[in-house]
């Protein structure tokens, strides 16, 4: 009788599937993501691309995030849109940036909230590049690594509770550390986008973000797609470095990456599912191909599944809003 394996006992009910779930999905767990424009606070307009997200003015921003922590947002990430870009990303590092202006105010009406800064340069430059580049054209790893860590000192001095470096120059964690931990930031975590690949998978954030570089592209800092083995050495070096959380990026196409992460250092590992895993099920959504929330949601437990911890999520917000989570 006994002669095969009936699996279909512990789904047979939906108390005892529950009993028995292997990952799970906290609100906690989530981190939305938020674009702020300096131009005008009460600026709102929608980004084509990614139905459901804005640009958003400081007043705009404050609205939206109020109504999310009002549905148990507990953190997000802030990306800024300056007015003035020049070659050296000034903004990305002037005492009242709009990233630093839009902390400073988020962390006095909400203290309780955790505010990730993403630190990078590429949404300041003119070259719309994450570093400093050369009269030939060449992105210069070294001399960025002092704009980057003032960047993440002016993030942490205008409140910002995680310091997240995305720009993939070398060593930057190393000199982020340094300088937050010369400025008595000493408990300011930092969770680098350890292994970040170069992506297709952005392409609505650009458009998002007005980030998308003028010339050439990312793939000399950014990671090839190909690779498993240098995210291994990406993550080892952050580690190394003086990193407290590992990012893998973009997300679902990425499992395989999350799960080697999580195999192989005992970090907290964070996932994000970046903009163009948004869109598609967004627009697949939209057409009444899928079933958005149940995909989304779906999309959410495989991250745990795989491992990660913490998952960067354009859905956080609409999820809380609507009870799923
Ligand atoms: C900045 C940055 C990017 C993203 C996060 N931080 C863009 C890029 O590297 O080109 C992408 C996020 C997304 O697509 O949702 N360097």
């Amino acid at each position: 009788m006994n002669t095969f394996h009936r699996g279909r006992r512990l789904r047979s009910k939906k108390v005892l599937r529950d009993m028995v779930r292997e990952s799970r999905l906290g609100r906690e767990d989530l981190i939305q993501p938020y674009f702020v424009v300096e131009s005008d606070p009460d600026f709102r307009k929608p980004i084509a691309s990614m139905p459901g997200q804005f640009q958003l003015g400081l007043n705009q921003l404050m609205g939206d995030v109020g109504t999310a922590v009002d549905a148990g947002l507990s953190s997000l990430i802030l990306f800024g849109i300056p007015v003035e870009k020049d070659p050296a990303g000034t903004q990305a590092y002037a005492e009242n940036g709009i990233v630093q202006q839009a902390i400073r105010r988020i962390k006095d009406r909400w203290p309780e909230l955790i505010v990730v800064a993403d630190t990078c340069l590429c949404e300041y430059t003119s070259h719309g590049h994450c570093g400093l580049v050369s009269p030939e054209g060449v992105v210069r790893n070294d001399p960025t690594l002092a704009l980057l860590a003032r960047t993440a000192v002016a993030q942490a001095q205008a409140g910002a509770d995680i310091i997240a470096p995305s720009d993939m120059m070398d060593g930057r964690v190393a000199a982020i550390r340094e300088a937050l931990d010369e400025k008595g930031f000493l408990d300011t975590p930092i969770m680098s986008y350890a292994v970040k690949y170069s992506s297709a998978f952005y392409g609505p954030f650009r458009d998002a973000a007005e980030s998308a570089p003028k010339f050439g592209d990312r793939k000399t800092y950014q990671m090839d797609p190909a690779n498993w083995r240098e995210g291994l050495r990406e993550a080892a070096a952050d580690v190394e470095e003086g990193a407290d959380i590992l990012m893998v990026k973009p997300g679902l196409p990425y499992l395989d990456i999350i799960r080697l992460v999580r195999d192989n250092f005992d970090l907290p590992v964070a996932a994000y599912q970046v903009s163009g895993e948004y869109s598609q099920i967004k627009a697949a959504g939209q057409n009444g191909w899928i079933d958005e929330t149940a995909v989304a949601l779906e999309s959410l437990i495989a991250f745990k599944r795989a491992g990660a911890d913490l998952i960067l999520s354009y859905f956080t917000q609409d999820l809380l809003k609507a009870g799923h989570i």
